[in-house]
């Protein structure tokens, strides 16, 4: 484990049970991921819809349990199935949660203040303290106190997203885990609500894993990226370095930068769907949509392997 690291996942994985015409069958959404996250880092965690991401981020927050691996978090064993080892209290408060539709997460009845005091309140936090504390926070996220007051309809939706941010924050957590928390904003907002998360990560050195489709985005907020197809991860880079995997490319093409150079040796197009989670593709679960595909990527799944930099990708071309 690199010394500073504040989480390390060893062989995570959550597999769903689903009846299927009467039929009981295994998904795999996350399966078999390792990876570390250093203190005050970001890793940013791209991949299509319905490659595990949401599923990751909520079985490392322990709102869901686990099917298998170990989790350890600011040096404690939160989750390890071996041994039995599961800490839901502990993480409650450290680790936080904002989502990429506030109208869910924020309860309409109820007024601003009330939903990021809520939070404390779970902690039990005595009402009054847990009052002040939402209100800095509704100050530190950049809205006015005239809000205070108001309920979640009568605000627009990218300063929803600063009160599912403040709600975040309330209980000074270690790591903020934010599940596509600018793509239902249009880009003007969205850049105002990542510039807010950079600050805050700087004031309070935050460790963030940050969700999105959107390659360019998370190469601008993050120092590592991690690349997720059907559950399984399958590179890990330096934010700073060119993906090599054919999906990751394909990705980057979908957004492509305003860099030529780049747009160039990113060119890659990819055809088809993402496959049913019910039933992947022999070996590597990319290869019925690679333009670079062999018979060993029919054949056998690609381990990842480590390319240099601490840059690791699973691909048999590598
Ligand atoms: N509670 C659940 N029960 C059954 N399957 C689920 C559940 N949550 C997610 N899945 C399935 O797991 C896979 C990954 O979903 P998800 O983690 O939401 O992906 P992403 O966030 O990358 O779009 C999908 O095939 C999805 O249908
Ligand atoms: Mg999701």
């Amino acid at each position: 484990m690199v010394s500073d690291a504040i989480l390390k996942v060893e062989h995570l994985s959550k597999y769903f049970t689903v009846n299927l015409a009467g039929r009981k069958m295994t998904l795999k959404a996350v399966d078999d991921v390792s990876f570390e996250v250093p203190k005050g880092a970001t890793l940013g965690i791209v991949g299509e819809s319905g490659s595990g991401k949401t599923t990751l981020l909520r079985t490392i927050a322990l709102l869901y349990t686990p099917t298998s691996g170990r989790i350890t978090f600011n040096g404690e064993v939160i989750f390890d199935s071996d041994k039995r080892i599961m800490k839901r209290q502990y993480v409650r408060g450290l680790i936080s949660m904002v989502y990429q539709d506030p109208e869910s997460e924020l309860n309409p009845t109820m007024r601003i203040i009330d939903i990021v005091a809520e939070p404390l309140e779970a902690l039990r936090v005595p009402r009054d303290e847990a009052l002040r504390r939402a209100e800095e926070a509704i100050r530190e996220v950049g809205l006015s106190s005239d809000i205070l007051l108001k309920r979640p309809l009568q605000l627009s939706g990218g300063q929803k997203q600063r009160v599912a941010v403040a709600r975040a924050i309330v209980t000074n957590p270690l790591m903020v885990l934010l599940d596509e928390p600018t793509s239902n904003l249009d880009v003007v907002v969205q850049a105002g609500i990542l510039n807010l998360l950079l600050d805050l990560q700087k004031t309070y050195n935050l460790t963030y894993i940050l969700v999105t489709h959107n390659l360019a985005v998370a190469q601008y907020m993050s120092d590592y990226l991690a690349v997720f197809y059907t559950g399984r991860m399958y590179e890990w880079l330096p934010a700073t370095d060119e993906p090599k995997h054919p999906y990751a490319k394909a990705l980057a093409d979908a957004f492509p930068t305003p860099d030529p150079f780049n747009r160039k040796i990113l060119n890659i197009e990819i055809k088809g769907e993402v496959p049913s989670m019910l039933s992947l593709p022999s070996g590597c679960t990319f290869h019925p949509r690679c333009p670079y595909a062999m018979d060993v990527c029919r054949e056998k799944a690609p381990q990842l392997k480590s390319i240099g930099n601490g840059h690791l990708v699973a691909c048999h071309l590598y």
